[in-house]
């Protein structure tokens, strides 16, 4: 389908045929619209904990070796990260499911290692299986072709593409042999390579031929009366021919679901195999994907263009029920500048997936290739983002529990202001924390909008609803906290393994009235339904009193309040009680009303 916006306002919808079902959402308000809407196609999985810290990637991490000192690199030079990864460069002769004996060959040594220090790893798993290694040197193919679970061309026969290995066969993910056959590919690597999580690629399915090795048939399917706007002007440009057959119906028919079927397949066999809350994430996507698996937004370039689309781009992707997205920090294609990739890095700590990705041929750019100030401030995003994990979870337990928005458009919270309905360089997370990052080459200095409310710094200064000019320079991601609201943070630390034990902290930030309220849902990280299953402590906190938890488990033992800031406290405190005791080291600032 291709939908146009008209001017008028109005859209003009053009399908290739098929039964169309059309769904009205009617709200009234943007909340109640999406949650009408993923009430339809499905709320999304809540994600492993540590898939919120810091994620590391390159193509071109050519050596275990390589990749070893990439994450030690990281750690000596104290940036935050949880996951190391590798694309096909682990790969034997680039086919998924085996590792390289020369350059891999001690890969599960080197998960034993991350997984000692408290990390996790993941590697690239494309769905195109090589078929053409000798027979009986390559069981995922030859298994495949016993069990009948690849795509077939229009006259029954195995449809042959090429991707990075050469020529493939492809999965059929809508047949439930092959599911299982994917979980059995899956299992036998991961008792040699005990992977964390699965990042599946080229799942369009992409192609480097069109259609097939063999071209297409000439037919309607592949010739439909109207062909969209697609990249190379036919359907089966870049990926396999229409007419080829799945289980369920033509390809034709199925094309979009690809991504998604994988993507369902691939979160299935995690969770059988690993028996914990599984971490799939997926290029290709369609409706309802956030149930299995993130979205990383693609190969998108390492230009300013690039970097200001990624928040239209990521919250679009919240609207769809996908609330862990994020875009490639620093970008992907071609070279990234020290500027560049410190502002991206800056923004990409409020992706709620964030991780940086760097293409082959490119010039490095992990944090510490670049100067000492850059690095800088690379490493105080990244700890800013891991103290505010615990609140970024708590709102994807919102997202998994009540369909609510991680990173939120502003005209989502304040629908009835025109101004916020038209602003895409700026997001916030959740009701409570406004985001505006710098987008242009050289800025200093930011052209921002804070809606209608009151809005804190994290230094207490406050700012009222208006347009303004906001100081920005290298150092800075601006960031704003709105009155009524409680923020939950922790301590951070190298990894989330780590910053999982450290004090907690509160900012309180006090509307005109003098409430606030905020809330922590809380648990292992990675247990599988905890909050289906009750396992899990939730604990809300207002302004005059921290509740009694609403929900406890054994785990709220081991928390820790280390403290707490409050913002517009209009006079000094006569004295502070906890739990009944005066407390007897409190501070306040008569210049930004914080008590501490
Ligand atoms: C990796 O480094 C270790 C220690 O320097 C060395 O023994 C090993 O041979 C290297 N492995 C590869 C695959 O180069
Ligand atoms: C299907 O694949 C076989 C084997 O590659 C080939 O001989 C045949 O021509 C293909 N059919 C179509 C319609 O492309
Ligand atoms: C990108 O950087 C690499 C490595 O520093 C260099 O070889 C290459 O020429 C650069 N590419 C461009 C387009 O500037």
């Amino acid at each position: 389908v291709e939908v146009i916006l008209q001017p008028t306002p109005a859209l003009t919808w053009v399908s290739t045929g098929g039964i169309l079902d059309l769904y009205i959402f009617l709200g009234p308000d943007p909340q109640s619209v999406i949650r009408q809407y993923l009430q339809i196609i499905g709320y999304p999985m809540m994600p492993p904990y540590w898939s919120l810290g810091f994620h590391l990637c390159r193509w071109g991490y050519t050596t275990t070796n390589t990749t070893r000192k990439v994450a030690q690199r990281m750690h000596d030079e104290n940036f935050p990260m949880d996951v190391q990864w590798n694309d096909l460069d682990y790969a034997n002769k680039r086919r998924v499911f085996t590792f390289d004996p020369w350059r891999f060959g001690d890969l599960p040594e080197m998960v034993e290692e991350f997984h000692k220090r408290g990390m996790k790893y993941i590697l690239i798993l494309d769905p195109g299986i090589s078929s053409t290694s000798t027979p009986g040197t390559y069981s995922p193919f030859d298994d495949g072709l016993k069990r009948d679970v690849f795509i077939k061309n229009a006259t029954g026969q195995i449809l042959i593409g090429k991707v990075w290995p050469g020529p493939t066969a492809f999965p059929d993910f809508t047949n439930p042999d092959t599911r299982q056959w994917w979980e059995d590919c899956i299992r036998d690597f991961h008792s040699k390579v005990p992977v964390d999580g699965l990042w599946i690629d080229m799942n369009e399915p992409a192609s480097f031929v069109q259609g097939s090795v063999e071209g297409c048939p000439d037919s309607d399917l592949e010739n439909p009366p109207y062909t969209p706007s697609v990249v190379g002007g036919r359907l089966n440009s870049g990926t396999l021919c229409m007419s080829a057959r799945q289980k369920m119906s033509f390809h034709y028919n199925l094309h979009n679901l690809y991504g998604l079927t994988e993507a369902y397949a691939t979160h299935s066999a995690l969770l059988k195999i690993r028996r914990k809350r599984p971490f799939v994430l997926s290029r290709s996507s369609f409706p309802g994907i956030g149930r299995f698996s993130g979205v990383w937004t693609g190969d998108v370039r390492s230009d300013w263009e690039q970097l200001r689309f990624s928040i239209p781009a990521v919250l679009q992707f919240s609207l769809f029920g996908v609330p862990l997205v994020g875009a490639d920090t620093c970008g992907f294609g071609g070279n990234t500048t020290e500027e560049l990739c410190v502002r991206w890095m800056q923004l990409g700590a409020f992706y709620p997936f964030m991780r940086n990705h760097n293409d082959k041929p490119n010039a490095p750019q992990e944090p510490y290739v670049f100067g000492q100030r850059a690095q800088a401030a690379m490493r105080s995003a990244l700890y800013l983002r891991y103290s505010l994990l615990p609140f970024l979870y708590t709102l994807f337990h919102h997202a998994h529990a009540s369909a609510e928005t991680v990173a939120r458009p502003l005209f989502m919270e304040f629908p009835n202001d025109p101004n916020s309905r038209t602003i895409d360089k700026q997001f916030l997370w959740g009701s409570s924390l406004l985001i505006s990052p710098v987008l242009e080459q050289g800025a200093v200095e930011l052209a921002a909008y804070l809606p209608p409310a009151t809005w804190y710094m994290f230094t207490g200064f406050t700012t009222l609803w208006q347009f303004l000019l906001l100081p920005a320079p290298l150092d800075t991601i601006n960031v704003h906290v709105r009155e009524g609201h409680i923020i939950p943070q922790q301590e951070p630390a190298l990894t989330t393994t780590a910053s999982r034990n450290n004090p907690f902290f509160l900012i309180v930030a006090l509307s005109a009235g003098g409430w606030a309220r905020g809330d922590l849902f809380w648990d292992d990280g990675e247990s599988v339904d905890t909050f289906e299953m009750q396992n899990y402590c939730y604990v809300i906190f207002t302004s005059q009193v921290v509740s009694n938890p609403l929900k406890l488990n054994g785990a709220l033992d081991s928390l820790v309040l280390g403290g707490l800031q409050v913002f517009g406290v209009p006079s000094p405190p006569r004295y502070i009680l906890a739990n009944g005791e005066k407390v007897r080291d409190f501070t306040y600032r008569t210049d930004t009303k914080v008590s501490f």
